[in-house]
């Protein structure tokens, strides 16, 4: 059998400030908590550490400052199986991010980049033998716009495919799209591209959606609905909707990372796309039953089993 090319993933390294309370507080409210909580996070690590967890090679392009969180996130990575080579140390703080996670699972999160933020079109450079042995690249937008761009050039020049998860969203230049594999917005990120309601959701069907979003020149594009599902852009025929699996959830960090981890995983598994969206589904339903960011994130045998037990419920 050949050897499986490795997943890279270029992005976010942080440690997520978790709090958790009854409800979000409201504009200049102060709200008790229940429970104070550190964890691994941050979009790109995430990824990295959920496609580990997969048992499927993955490496990870970011920085980490030289703090005492800078050191104890790489030894978790480290210790987690993502190969950390691509990782550098900048001087100063590591990415910190501040979330509060209500009852109900739903969270809102203040980035402080810290070192993602000196991730530079260098560092793409400086790791290009790593890029060039690729099968898939995954990026986000917590490190410079700037960088993500050269990334999709470079992407394009080797013959990578490139997943773009466009959160948090922000403008991004036209050029970018005709270099992205999938486009891997949830429903307000979407509403936002679109330019529909830049607060929230959106009244379009999601098809429309994804045709629209298509339209502007990537290739796919998976459009995650939390509860309500997938939507799969059309390929050559008609789009896909892949219903959610039903679950309780506690805390909804990170499901948007469990499920591009679980879809590249699946696509490089040689998976069809749909398929890989539904193995995605069943990542990112298990990771919101439990607490954290990274810690979250299933494992290949739990993954097998929950389809299992729930593909019919589908
Ligand atoms: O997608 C979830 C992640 O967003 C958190 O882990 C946090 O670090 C923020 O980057």
């Amino acid at each position: 059998m050949s050897a499986q090319k490795p997943i890279i993933v270029v992005g976010s390294i942080n440690t997520d400030l978790v709090a958790v309370t009854k409800r979000l507080p409201a504009v200049g409210e102060t709200v008790i908590g229940s429970d104070f909580q550190i964890h691994p996070g941050g979009k790109g690590a995430n990824q990295a550490m959920a496609i580990a967890r997969l048992g499927y090679p993955v490496h990870l392009i970011g920085r980490l400052g030289n703090d005492t969180f800078g050191a104890e996130l790489r030894t978790y990575l480290e210790n987690s199986g993502v190969d950390i080579t691509g990782v550098s140390t900048s001087d100063g703080a590591s990415g910190v991010a501040v979330i509060v996670v209500s009852a109900r699972g739903e969270n809102s999160i203040v980035l402080a980049p810290g070192a993602n933020a000196k991730v530079t079109p260098e560092d793409i450079d400086a790791n290009i033998s790593i890029l060039r042995t690729a099968g898939l690249v995954l990026a986000q937008l917590e490190i410079p716009l700037e960088t993500v761009e050269y990334l999709a050039q470079v992407c394009a020049r080797e013959g990578v495919p490139l997943i773009l998860d466009p959160a948090p969203a922000m403008e991004l230049p036209s050029g970018i799209f005709k270099d992205i594999a999938w486009f891997t917005p949830n429903q307000t990120e979407a509403a936002f591209y679109l330019g529909h309601n830049r607060n929230g959701s959106s009244p379009h069907p999601p098809a429309e959606m994804a045709m629209t979003l298509q339209s502007m020149g990537c290739s796919g594009v998976v459009l995650k609905m939390g509860a309500d599902g997938t939507y799969l852009g059309p390929q050559g025929g008609s789009g896909s909707l892949v219903p959610a699996f039903s679950v309780e959830a506690i805390d909804t960090t990170a499901a948007g990372d469990a499920f591009n981890a679980g879809f590249a995983t699946g696509l490089m598994l040689g998976k069809s796309p749909l398929d890989s969206a539904v193995f995605a589904a069943a990542v990112a339903a298990i990771s919101v039953t439990r607490t954290g960011a990274q810690p979250s994130m299933p494992n290949m045998a739990e993954v097998e089993e929950f389809i299992k037990t729930n593909h019919s419920k589908l």
